[in-house]
Protein backbone atom coordinates (compact mmCIF):
# COMPACT_ATOMS: atom_id res chain seq x y z
CA UNK A 1 0.00 0.00 0.00
CA UNK A 2 2.26 2.71 -1.18
CA UNK A 3 0.87 5.15 -4.18
CA UNK A 4 -1.98 7.10 -1.75
CA UNK A 5 -3.48 9.76 -4.30
CA UNK A 6 -6.97 10.77 -4.15
CA UNK A 7 -9.00 8.36 -6.56
CA UNK A 8 -12.57 10.11 -6.12
CA UNK A 9 -13.77 12.88 -4.69
CA UNK A 10 -16.96 14.45 -3.49
CA UNK A 11 -17.07 18.36 -3.41
CA UNK A 12 -19.90 19.50 -1.65
CA UNK A 13 -22.71 17.41 -2.63
CA UNK A 14 -26.06 17.80 -1.45
CA UNK A 15 -29.08 15.97 -2.30
CA UNK A 16 -32.71 16.07 -0.60
CA UNK A 17 -35.89 13.31 -2.01
CA UNK A 18 -39.22 14.56 -2.25
CA UNK A 19 -41.48 17.03 -3.74
CA UNK A 20 -41.71 20.85 -2.08
CA UNK A 21 -42.84 20.71 1.85
CA UNK A 22 -41.73 17.49 1.81
CA UNK A 23 -38.67 17.90 0.94
CA UNK A 24 -35.94 16.56 2.92
CA UNK A 25 -32.44 17.32 2.55
CA UNK A 26 -30.39 14.13 3.31
CA UNK A 27 -26.79 15.39 1.76
CA UNK A 28 -25.54 18.35 2.73
CA UNK A 29 -21.65 20.30 2.12
CA UNK A 30 -20.60 16.74 1.92
CA UNK A 31 -16.57 16.80 0.91
CA UNK A 32 -14.96 13.58 1.10
CA UNK A 33 -11.91 12.72 -0.74
CA UNK A 34 -11.45 8.67 -1.09
CA UNK A 35 -7.44 7.64 -1.47
CA UNK A 36 -6.13 5.24 -3.64
CA UNK A 37 -5.43 1.47 -2.35
CA UNK A 38 -6.60 2.42 1.52
CA UNK A 39 -9.90 1.75 3.08
CA UNK A 40 -12.17 4.24 4.21
CA UNK A 41 -14.38 3.27 6.69
CA UNK A 42 -17.46 5.23 6.91
CA UNK A 43 -20.01 5.35 10.12
CA UNK A 44 -22.74 7.54 11.02
CA UNK A 45 -26.14 7.28 13.10
CA UNK A 46 -28.72 5.07 11.84
CA UNK A 47 -30.75 6.49 9.13
CA UNK A 48 -28.02 9.58 8.32
CA UNK A 49 -27.92 8.96 4.98
CA UNK A 50 -24.82 6.54 4.46
CA UNK A 51 -26.87 4.29 1.78
CA UNK A 52 -27.65 7.68 -0.05
CA UNK A 53 -23.90 8.01 0.16
CA UNK A 54 -23.15 5.00 -1.35
CA UNK A 55 -25.90 5.40 -4.24
CA UNK A 56 -24.01 8.67 -5.05
CA UNK A 57 -20.71 7.51 -4.85
CA UNK A 58 -22.00 4.19 -7.35
CA UNK A 59 -23.76 6.72 -9.78
CA UNK A 60 -27.07 5.30 -8.67
CA UNK A 61 -27.92 8.90 -8.02
CA UNK A 62 -26.58 12.48 -8.64
CA UNK A 63 -26.27 15.07 -6.50
CA UNK A 64 -28.71 18.19 -7.00
CA UNK A 65 -25.53 20.47 -6.69
CA UNK A 66 -21.79 19.92 -6.14
CA UNK A 67 -19.84 17.18 -7.92
CA UNK A 68 -18.56 12.91 -7.41
CA UNK A 69 -15.68 12.63 -9.48
CA UNK A 70 -13.07 9.79 -10.15
CA UNK A 71 -10.00 9.97 -11.72
CA UNK A 72 -10.60 13.90 -12.79
CA UNK A 73 -13.96 12.98 -14.71
CA UNK A 74 -17.52 13.35 -13.26
CA UNK A 75 -19.39 10.49 -12.09
CA UNK A 76 -22.46 10.65 -14.41
CA UNK A 77 -23.23 7.02 -14.02
CA UNK A 78 -23.11 3.35 -12.94
CA UNK A 79 -20.01 1.81 -14.14
CA UNK A 80 -18.22 -1.15 -13.18
CA UNK A 81 -15.22 0.49 -12.40
CA UNK A 82 -17.44 0.93 -9.01
CA UNK A 83 -18.99 -1.83 -7.64
CA UNK A 84 -21.15 -1.97 -4.37
CA UNK A 85 -22.01 -5.18 -2.65
CA UNK A 86 -25.02 -4.19 -0.47
CA UNK A 87 -26.54 -5.86 3.07
CA UNK A 88 -29.06 -7.87 0.86
CA UNK A 89 -27.60 -10.72 -1.44
CA UNK A 90 -27.92 -10.07 -5.45
CA UNK A 91 -26.82 -14.05 -5.98
CA UNK A 92 -29.69 -15.18 -8.37
CA UNK A 93 -31.04 -18.10 -6.73
CA UNK A 94 -31.23 -19.94 -9.71
CA UNK A 95 -27.58 -19.79 -10.75
CA UNK A 96 -24.59 -22.01 -8.91
CA UNK A 97 -21.19 -19.87 -7.25
CA UNK A 98 -19.61 -20.08 -10.64
CA UNK A 99 -22.55 -19.03 -12.90
CA UNK A 100 -23.17 -15.85 -10.32
CA UNK A 101 -19.54 -15.01 -10.57
CA UNK A 102 -19.33 -15.30 -14.09
CA UNK A 103 -22.52 -13.50 -15.08
CA UNK A 104 -21.67 -9.89 -14.93
CA UNK A 105 -18.50 -10.53 -17.87
CA UNK A 106 -20.10 -13.12 -19.84
CA UNK A 107 -22.85 -10.45 -20.42
CA UNK A 108 -20.85 -7.68 -21.13
CA UNK A 109 -19.02 -9.83 -23.19
CA UNK A 110 -15.82 -8.21 -22.42
CA UNK A 111 -13.53 -11.37 -21.80
CA UNK A 112 -12.32 -13.91 -23.61
CA UNK A 113 -13.49 -17.15 -22.30
CA UNK A 114 -10.40 -18.89 -21.22
CA UNK A 115 -9.44 -16.09 -19.22
CA UNK A 116 -12.66 -15.56 -17.69
CA UNK A 117 -12.91 -19.22 -16.53
CA UNK A 118 -9.05 -18.73 -15.03
CA UNK A 119 -10.18 -14.98 -13.58
CA UNK A 120 -12.92 -16.99 -11.74
CA UNK A 121 -11.54 -20.23 -10.42
CA UNK A 122 -8.90 -18.00 -9.05
CA UNK A 123 -11.12 -15.76 -7.60
CA UNK A 124 -13.14 -18.34 -6.31
CA UNK A 125 -10.17 -20.24 -4.57
CA UNK A 126 -9.18 -16.56 -3.33
CA UNK A 127 -12.76 -16.61 -1.06
CA UNK A 128 -12.03 -20.61 -0.16
CA UNK A 129 -15.42 -21.85 -2.32
CA UNK A 130 -13.43 -23.39 -4.92
CA UNK A 131 -15.83 -27.09 -2.82
CA UNK A 132 -18.58 -24.62 -3.21
CA UNK A 133 -18.39 -23.90 -7.03
CA UNK A 134 -21.06 -25.69 -8.30
CA UNK A 135 -23.31 -24.99 -5.25
CA UNK A 136 -26.70 -22.90 -5.62
CA UNK A 137 -26.65 -19.88 -3.66
CA UNK A 138 -29.17 -21.32 -0.58
CA UNK A 139 -26.92 -24.25 -0.42
CA UNK A 140 -24.75 -21.67 0.98
CA UNK A 141 -24.18 -20.43 4.73
CA UNK A 142 -24.06 -16.91 5.18
CA UNK A 143 -20.75 -16.36 5.38
CA UNK A 144 -20.38 -18.22 2.07
CA UNK A 145 -23.38 -16.10 0.29
CA UNK A 146 -21.25 -12.77 1.21
CA UNK A 147 -17.89 -14.46 -0.12
CA UNK A 148 -19.70 -15.38 -3.51
CA UNK A 149 -21.04 -11.91 -3.62
CA UNK A 150 -17.71 -10.54 -2.97
CA UNK A 151 -16.22 -12.83 -6.00
CA UNK A 152 -18.99 -11.49 -8.06
CA UNK A 153 -17.88 -8.14 -7.84
CA UNK A 154 -14.10 -8.47 -7.29
CA UNK A 155 -14.03 -10.35 -10.95
CA UNK A 156 -14.84 -7.36 -12.46
CA UNK A 157 -11.99 -5.40 -10.92
CA UNK A 158 -13.31 -2.51 -9.86
CA UNK A 159 -11.05 0.45 -9.49
CA UNK A 160 -13.32 0.91 -6.08
CA UNK A 161 -15.31 -1.52 -4.20
CA UNK A 162 -18.16 0.05 -2.36
CA UNK A 163 -19.21 -2.06 0.51
CA UNK A 164 -22.95 -1.31 2.39
CA UNK A 165 -22.84 -2.89 5.46
CA UNK A 166 -21.78 -6.19 3.66
CA UNK A 167 -22.29 -8.28 7.00
CA UNK A 168 -25.20 -6.60 8.74
CA UNK A 169 -27.34 -9.76 9.98
CA UNK A 170 -23.89 -12.59 9.69
CA UNK A 171 -24.29 -14.23 13.33
CA UNK A 172 -21.69 -12.56 15.83
CA UNK A 173 -18.93 -15.78 14.75
CA UNK A 174 -19.39 -15.29 10.80
CA UNK A 175 -19.15 -11.51 10.93
CA UNK A 176 -15.94 -12.14 13.06
CA UNK A 177 -14.79 -14.49 10.30
CA UNK A 178 -15.85 -12.12 7.43
CA UNK A 179 -13.98 -9.27 9.13
CA UNK A 180 -10.85 -11.35 9.20
CA UNK A 181 -11.33 -12.62 5.98
CA UNK A 182 -11.51 -8.95 4.47
CA UNK A 183 -8.35 -8.01 6.55
CA UNK A 184 -6.20 -10.58 4.85
CA UNK A 185 -7.81 -9.98 1.16
CA UNK A 186 -7.77 -6.08 1.88
CA UNK A 187 -3.63 -6.34 2.80
CA UNK A 188 -2.58 -9.34 0.22
CA UNK A 189 -3.68 -6.80 -2.37
CA UNK A 190 -3.78 -3.10 -3.22
CA UNK A 191 -7.58 -2.37 -3.56
CA UNK A 192 -9.24 0.77 -3.33
CA UNK A 193 -12.70 0.56 -0.53
CA UNK A 194 -15.37 2.83 0.68
CA UNK A 195 -16.70 0.40 3.46
CA UNK A 196 -19.89 1.35 5.36
CA UNK A 197 -20.65 0.32 8.79
CA UNK A 198 -22.52 0.73 11.66
CA UNK A 199 -20.12 -1.26 13.95
CA UNK A 200 -17.68 0.63 14.92
CA UNK A 201 -14.94 -1.83 15.92
CA UNK A 202 -15.58 -3.29 12.13
CA UNK A 203 -14.34 -0.02 10.89
CA UNK A 204 -11.36 0.60 13.09
CA UNK A 205 -10.05 -2.48 12.45
CA UNK A 206 -10.55 -2.13 8.96
CA UNK A 207 -9.81 1.39 8.02
CA UNK A 208 -7.01 3.45 7.16
CA UNK A 209 -9.21 5.99 7.50
CA UNK A 210 -12.67 6.40 9.57
CA UNK A 211 -14.76 8.95 8.16
CA UNK A 212 -17.47 9.90 11.25
CA UNK A 213 -20.99 11.23 9.34
CA UNK A 214 -23.33 13.56 10.85
CA UNK A 215 -26.96 13.34 11.71
CA UNK A 216 -29.13 14.05 8.52
CA UNK A 217 -28.68 15.59 5.97
CA UNK A 218 -25.53 14.08 6.78
CA UNK A 219 -22.08 15.65 6.14
CA UNK A 220 -18.30 14.77 7.43
CA UNK A 221 -17.95 15.05 11.14
CA UNK A 222 -14.74 13.93 11.40
CA UNK A 223 -12.02 12.04 9.44
CA UNK A 224 -9.92 9.88 11.63
CA UNK A 225 -6.78 8.19 10.91
CA UNK A 226 -6.25 5.08 11.85
CA UNK A 227 -2.80 4.32 12.34
CA UNK A 228 -2.99 0.88 13.82
CA UNK A 229 -0.10 -1.18 12.11
CA UNK A 230 -0.38 -3.91 9.49
CA UNK A 231 -1.35 -6.65 9.31
CA UNK A 232 -3.70 -6.53 11.52
CA UNK A 233 -6.12 -8.65 13.45
CA UNK A 234 -9.18 -8.59 15.47
CA UNK A 235 -7.06 -8.90 18.84
CA UNK A 236 -5.86 -5.06 18.22
CA UNK A 237 -9.09 -4.16 19.16
CA UNK A 238 -7.83 -4.23 22.97
CA UNK A 239 -5.33 -2.34 22.30
CA UNK A 240 -4.83 1.19 23.99
CA UNK A 241 -5.13 3.09 20.40
CA UNK A 242 -7.61 1.52 19.22
CA UNK A 243 -9.77 2.11 22.42
CA UNK A 244 -8.68 5.56 22.10
CA UNK A 245 -10.37 5.76 18.50
CA UNK A 246 -13.10 3.90 19.59
CA UNK A 247 -13.77 6.12 22.87
CA UNK A 248 -13.42 9.14 20.44
CA UNK A 249 -15.57 8.36 17.32
CA UNK A 250 -18.18 7.09 19.99
CA UNK A 251 -18.87 10.68 21.67
CA UNK A 252 -19.69 12.03 18.23
CA UNK A 253 -21.65 9.19 17.59
CA UNK A 254 -23.98 9.47 20.84
CA UNK A 255 -23.94 13.52 20.27
CA UNK A 256 -24.97 12.61 16.50
CA UNK A 257 -27.51 10.19 17.60
CA UNK A 258 -29.12 12.49 20.30
CA UNK A 259 -29.11 14.93 17.81
CA UNK A 260 -32.00 13.39 16.18
CA UNK A 261 -33.61 12.21 19.30
CA UNK A 262 -34.00 15.59 20.21
CA UNK A 263 -35.39 16.34 16.76
CA UNK A 264 -39.00 14.98 17.80
CA UNK A 265 -41.25 15.98 20.58
CA UNK A 266 -41.24 13.10 22.83
CA UNK A 267 -37.12 12.65 22.45
CA UNK A 268 -36.89 15.87 23.30
CA UNK A 269 -39.03 15.89 26.29
CA UNK A 270 -36.45 12.77 27.38
CA UNK A 271 -33.52 15.02 26.84
CA UNK A 272 -35.01 17.26 29.47
CA UNK A 273 -36.42 14.94 31.94
CA UNK A 274 -33.32 13.08 31.28
CA UNK A 275 -30.82 16.79 32.29
CA UNK A 276 -33.17 17.12 35.07
CA UNK A 277 -31.95 14.13 36.70
CA UNK A 278 -29.28 14.68 39.99
N1 LIG B 1 -34.71 7.19 -3.28
C1 LIG B 1 -35.17 7.81 -2.18
N2 LIG B 1 -36.33 8.50 -2.20
C2 LIG B 1 -36.80 9.13 -1.11
N3 LIG B 1 -36.15 9.16 0.06
C3 LIG B 1 -34.99 8.52 0.16
C4 LIG B 1 -34.42 7.82 -0.96
N4 LIG B 1 -33.23 7.27 -0.57
C5 LIG B 1 -33.08 7.63 0.73
N5 LIG B 1 -34.11 8.38 1.16
C6 LIG B 1 -34.25 8.96 2.52
O1 LIG B 1 -32.99 9.38 2.95
C7 LIG B 1 -32.83 9.17 4.34
C8 LIG B 1 -31.53 8.47 4.61
O2 LIG B 1 -31.61 7.14 4.15
P1 LIG B 1 -30.36 6.19 3.98
O3 LIG B 1 -30.87 4.87 3.61
O4 LIG B 1 -29.38 6.85 3.07
O5 LIG B 1 -29.75 6.18 5.46
P2 LIG B 1 -28.75 5.12 6.14
O6 LIG B 1 -27.83 5.91 6.99
O7 LIG B 1 -28.16 4.25 5.10
O8 LIG B 1 -29.76 4.29 7.03
P3 LIG B 1 -29.49 2.86 7.78
O9 LIG B 1 -28.70 3.20 9.00
O10 LIG B 1 -30.88 2.42 8.10
O11 LIG B 1 -28.78 1.99 6.80
C9 LIG B 1 -34.06 8.41 4.81
O12 LIG B 1 -34.90 9.30 5.50
C10 LIG B 1 -34.70 7.92 3.53
O13 LIG B 1 -36.09 7.92 3.66
MG1 LIG C 1 -28.12 2.12 4.86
Amino acid sequence: MTETSILMEVKNVFKAFGEDWEREKVVENLNLDIKRNQLTAIVGPSGCGKSTVVNLLAGFESPDSGQIMMEGGAVSGPSKDRLVVFQETALMPWLTTYQNVTFGPKLRGDMPARSLKEAADRIIDTVGLREFKDKYPLQLSGGMQRRAELARALINQPLVMIMDEPFRGLDAMTRQLMQEFYLRLCEEEARTNVFVTSELEEAIILADSLVVLSNRPTTVREVIQIDLPRPRNLNMLSSPEAYDYKRHAMEMLHEEALKSFSGTESGSDFLKSYAQQP
